[in-house]
């Protein structure tokens, strides 16, 4: 934080030198010196003018505490809990925690140089085992987490408040809490957290990353069955709404990230017996199998109820 407070500082201080070295060429004699000299200085001055907005306006969102308070709360952990936990653990979250994308939860993975935004700073997936900062945090404060995207500090988490988890249930994030408490102690060798320098948070202040809409304090998930309605919820714990987009429709390429497909209209082509199949073998009915940036594998531990649901939600209008 400090650091970055003294990058604003700077870049605030150019803001100024470029400001002023535009008055100056304005009220020059010389008409070139006027024309010139202004609309390069001005120009400048106005692009450093942006830069310190838009990491003003990060850095308040980040290091101002949420308004949120952690609830208090205490789970129970017992078998069910934990084994729900795990079902949503092995399939929502070993992808990113994982270490090497598998168990343990430790942690360590830093997915802004693996993914090509390293220029914008450190974004490393925490460790979630009881090795971890975890073991510091409430009960109340890992829902907090989950469900608001703040630290135990109220500081907000430049990667997973972007995340579609914030809409599991009550229920299922007391259920991997449970789990996560149940695990054995791991410690990463890597560094784990965020840590964006300057650049990367006027990036994010740009608005270029929307964050989602603010999740309701309390949240029951739709009824279990094949629906749309309960579909979409398994496609949030699925994390299939991370990747393709908040509606499964797809996503645009970004200047960091390439394009996710829509992937309604080949899952319309099947019937429900070949997408299971397509889910738990990675590969289509044609014989091709999903590209490896497709993680087909964490979705292959679905139940068949669940993976019925996906198709009802990807076969319904979204
Ligand atoms: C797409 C990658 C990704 C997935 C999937 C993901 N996370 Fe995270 N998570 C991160 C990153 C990156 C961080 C590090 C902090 C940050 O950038 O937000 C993090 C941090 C956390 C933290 C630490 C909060 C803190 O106070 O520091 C918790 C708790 C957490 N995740 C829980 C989960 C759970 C539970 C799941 C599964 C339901 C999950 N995450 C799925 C990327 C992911
Ligand atoms: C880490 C990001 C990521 C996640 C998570 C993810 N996908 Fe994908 N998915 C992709 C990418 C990228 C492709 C395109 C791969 C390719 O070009 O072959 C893809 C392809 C697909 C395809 C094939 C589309 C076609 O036209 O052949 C289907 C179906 C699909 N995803 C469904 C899902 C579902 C359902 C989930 C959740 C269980 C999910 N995906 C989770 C990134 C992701």
């Amino acid at each position: 934080m400090f650091v970055n407070l003294l990058v604003l500082l700077i870049v605030l201080a150019i803001t100024f030198f470029f400001g002023r070295l535009t008055y100056r060429a304005v009220k020059a004699q010389r008409m070139w010196v006027k024309i010139l000299g202004g609309l390069g200085a001005g120009l400048l001055t106005l692009v450093f003018a942006a830069v310190s907005f838009f990491g003003i306006k990060k850095m308040m969102t980040v290091y101002s505490p949420s308004a949120a308070s952690a609830p208090d709360l205490k789970v129970d952990s017992t078998p069910e809990q934990i084994a729900r936990g795990e079902y949503i653990a092995n399939i929502g979250c070993v992808g990113c925690h994982g270490v090497d994308h598998a168990l343990p939860l430790a942690g360590g993975w830093n997915m802004a140089a693996d993914e090509g935004f390293g220029f914008m700073g450190q974004v490393s997936t925490e460790n979630l085992t009881p090795g971890g900062k975890l073991a510091g945090y409430t009960d109340g404060e890992i829902f907090r987490a989950i469900r608001h995207g703040v630290d135990k500090d109220g500081n907000l988490l430049l990667f997973m408040s972007m995340l579609p988890y914030r809409e599991l249930s009550d229920d299922d994030i007391e259920a991997v809490i449970a789990y996560l408490r149940s695990l054995p102690a791991e410690t990463s060798p890597a560094p784990t957290g965020d840590k964006l320098n300057f650049l990367g948070i006027a990036i994010m202040g740009s608005g270029m990353f929307p964050m989602p809409a603010p999740a309701a304090d309390s949240i029951d998930a739709p009824p279990a069955g094949a629906t749309p309605e309960y579909g979409k919820y398994v496609a949030t714990f699925g994390e299939c709404r991370g990747c393709h987009g908040p509606d499964v429709t797809g996503t645009p390429a970004s200047s960091v990230a390439p394009a996710v497909p829509n992937p309604r209209p080949f899952v319309g082509t099947l019937t429900l017996e070949e997408f299971i199949q397509s889910f738990r073998t990675g590969i289509r009915p044609n014989g091709t199998a999903f590209s490896p940036a497709m993680p087909w594998q964490f979705a292959s531990h679905m139940t068949d109820d669940d993976l019925a649901a996906l198709y009802a939600y990807l076969t319904a209008e979204p």
